[in-house]
Formats: structure tokens, C-alpha cells, sequence
């Protein structure tokens, strides 16, 4: 075992579910691309799971939709019906099995969905706001019947996670989708009880919130709830690090097990306000660390990496984009191997490190997601 690495190397016991991790390292949720139009996984999605199930203590899946009409991406994987619990169920195991802990992230998109991942063509929203994104459709403002079917498809997604053996859910409220919308001014305009102001844009989020944890008390098994959110966000009216301080801290009275902080740089301070250089996260544990355990993430590849954020009070680091490329990351910090770890993708090795061609592609195509071999 490497000393050099302790906290990274030291378990962590998520205080609602009790549920222990050996390291306080994370497979960030990664959408592939690549299952099936059914919603189903394949061969080689699960392939890719298995590859990386001893890349860190926690794994969690790419995210998954809760009702059809939240498909978010080609290729996405669907927790919206019970004859998907076998497919759900071939991921968990393949993540689980060398003893690692699998989480099933859990989504809906919103007014991200692409029409044409969408049976109607019609993407919903909180309210018919497009995004400030170029030749964005206009989305459709949800009914409250919607509102409320959608809750439930969370409670439900929830227990096929539980049916399915994974070990938790996280709940994802980050990078744009339905939940953020919600609580976004800028996405969220209604005037009944789903909008208004700050605390009125909460409320559904926390009715998410209290439908997944309703589901998981019916389970006799320990199971992990965590959230994800974005601090901030660029538009105006948009979500400000006040908002979000007020958000964490109502999330942290619905006994989660983590919070999940998503932000493409760690250490980046508030992208709407140059001044302030504070790393995000670190305001958040600020706020809630004491009762809430945070999840950092962002840019993080070496070990060294991984420490220096784990001594900032974070209590367990996610990595993306390094797990794409070195898929026994934990294992080659465990065996003393570290400079034997991968931090640029070779372009010649998307055999070797079981990348399924869509989400390969996607990688090859976008110039500066990745540090890339020379
Ligand atoms: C290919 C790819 C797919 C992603 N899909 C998801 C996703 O399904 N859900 C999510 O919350 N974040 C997703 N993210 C964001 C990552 O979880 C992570 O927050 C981000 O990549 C920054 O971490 P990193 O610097 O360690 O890669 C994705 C990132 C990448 C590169």
C-alpha cells in the first residue's frame, strides 16, 4: 500500500446510509453515448464499467433519464420503466464487482433535450424560455400535472436503482437540466407555487429530493442519496453563489449523504464575478461541509491533485475525464505505480481502454476536452 497518499487512501463512511467507501475517490458521472435506443445498455457500455471498476471508491454512472420525455442525449440510458431494472442491473454488477460502490445518476433534461431525441419533438421547461444558447428551441412550459408525474418518476427511477443493486442515487441538479431550470430566475418565471422567488424557485428540486428519499425508506437495504448542483450561472437573471449558498443549506436538512459540487476547475473562483477567486466549493463547505459531506471535482489527475483538494475539507474527489484515460487510476496509486499514470489519451488506444466508439468520437471531435498525446 502507498503511504504517500493517505487521505486519498483512507475510507469514508457517507453519515446518512452509513454506506463505506475504501478511498475517497470518485468515477464522475459520464455520459457515453452509448447505449441503446431503447434505453437499454450493450456490451460495450458495460464493458467500459468494468474496465474502470477499480478506478475509485465510488462509481457513478452517466446520467440516466426518469421519464422518456427527459432524454437528454443520443445513446443515453433510460431508469423509466421496470423492464429496464436487467439492463440498470448488468451496469451495477459490472461496477460492483470488485467491491467498489456504484451510484446510478438520475435526470431529466428539460429544455436540453434535443427535439429530436424527443417522441413529440417538444423539450418541456419550468417555463418557455429557451437557452441562451445559439439555435436553442423554445421549450414548452410544464403542467403541473407534468410537475408532479415528473417528481414521482424520480421516486420511481429510485427504485429500480434499489431493485436494480445499485448502492445509491445521485440526484442530478447540476450543468443546465430540469432541476437547475427550476431554480434558475432565469428559466423558472412561473407565478404558482413551482416559481417565484428564491425560496419558491426551491420547490420542486426539494419535492425531488423528498420523493427519492421517500422511495429509499421503503428499502430495508443501506442505500446513498447525493445531489449534484452548479453553483453558478452565466445568464441574468441567472443563479448567483448566494442563491446557491441558500439552496446547500436547505439541502442540507433532507439528510443526503453528499453534496456533489459540478464545476469544470476546482480551484476556479465565481465565473460571474472576476474578483472573487474563491474557489466555489470551498464556500459551500463553508456553509453545509459540517453536516454535508462535499464531493469536489474539476481538473483533478495526479494524486497530488487529489490530496491537495481532500485538504481544503472536501471529503471525496471526482475525476472525469482522467478515468476515460487511465482506467486503474486507484490501483496504480495503491500498487506504487503513479508515475506509470495516464494523463494525456493517446489517440491509438480506444481499444485498450474499452472506450465505446459514440463516447469516443464525442472525444476525438471536441478539440480541448482532453489533454491529448502529442
Ligand atoms: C464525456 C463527458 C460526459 C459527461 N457527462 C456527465 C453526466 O452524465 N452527468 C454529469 O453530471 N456530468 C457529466 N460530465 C461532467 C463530469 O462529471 C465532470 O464534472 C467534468 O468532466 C469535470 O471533471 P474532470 O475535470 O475530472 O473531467 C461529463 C463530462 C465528460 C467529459
Amino acid at each position: 500500500m502507498n503511504s504517500n497518499y493517505k487521505n486519498l487512501l483512507s475510507p469514508f463512511t457517507f453519515p446518512v446510509s452509513g454506506i463505506k467507501i475504501a478511498s475517497r475517490t470518485v468515477m464522475a458521472p459520464m455520459t457515453t453515448f452509448s447505449g441503446n435506443e431503447d434505453g437499454t445498455t450493450n456490451d460495450a457500455e458495460v464493458a467500459y464499467y468494468r474496465e474502470r471498476n477499480e478506478s475509485a471508491g465510488l462509481l457513478i454512472t452517466a446520467c440516466a433519464y426518469v421519464i422518456r420525455h427527459g432524454k437528454g442525449f443520443h445513446g443515453q440510458i433510460g431508469a423509466d420503466s421496470d423492464e429496464l431494472i436487467p439492463s440498470l442491473r448488468r451496469i451495477a454488477d459490472a461496477m460492483k464487482a470488485n467491491g467498489n460502490k456504484a451510484v446510478l445518476q438520475i435526470y431529466h433534461g428539460g429544455r436540453m433535450s434535443p427535439p429530436e431525441e424527443l417522441v413529440d419533438g417538444q423539450s418541456l421547461c419550468a417555463s418557455a424560455v429557451a437557452a441562451e444558447r445559439e439555435g436553442a428551441a423554445v421549450p414548452r412550459e410544464m403542467t403541473v400535472t407534468e410537475i408532479e408525474e415528473t417528481i414521482v418518476a424520480f421516486g420511481e427511477a429510485t427504485r429500480r436503482a434499489i431493485e436494480a443493486g445499485f448502492n445509491g442515487v445521485e440526484i442530478h441538479g447540476a450543468n443546465t437540466y430540469l432541476l437547475q431550470q427550476f431554480f434558475s430566475p432565469h428559466s423558472n418565471r412561473r407565478t404558482d407555487k413551482w416559481g417565484g422567488d428564491l425560496i419558491k424557485r426551491m420547490t420542486f428540486p426539494l419535492a425531488v429530493v423528498d420523493a427519492v428519499k421517500k422511495a429509499v425508506a421503503l428499502s430495508a437495504h443501506p442505500f446513498l442519496v447525493g445531489y449534484r448542483i452548479s453553483p453558478e450561472e452565466m445568464e441574468n437573471p441567472g443563479i448567483k453563489m448566494d442563491d446557491t449558498l441558500a439552496l446547500v443549506e436547505a439541502l442540507s436538512k433532507k439528510k443526503l449523504d453528499y453534496l456533489h459540487v459540478s464545476v469544470m476547475d476546482f480551484w476556479a473562483g465565481s465565473m460571474r464575478d472576476q474578483k472573487d477567486t474563491v474557489a466555489r466549493a470551498l464556500k459551500i463547505v463553508e456553509k453545509v461541509g459540517h453536516i454535508l459531506p462535499v464531493i469536489g471535482v474539476g481538473g483533478a489527475h495526479t494524486p497530488e491533485d487529489v490530496e491537495r483538494i481532500l485538504a481544503a475539507k472536501i471529503s471525496s474527489v471526482a475525476m472525469g475525464r482522467e478515468l476515460l484515460m487511465e482506467p486503474h487510476w486507484l490501483t496504480k496509486v495503491k500498487n506504487n505505480e503513479v508515475d506509470q499514470i495516464i494523463t494525456e489519451l493517446d489517440v491509438n488506444t480506444q481499444e485498450l481502454l474499452n472506450i465505446p466508439t459514440p463516447l469516443w468520437n464525442g472525444l476525438m471531435s471536441r478539440s480541448g476536452w482532453m489533454p491529448m498525446k502529442k
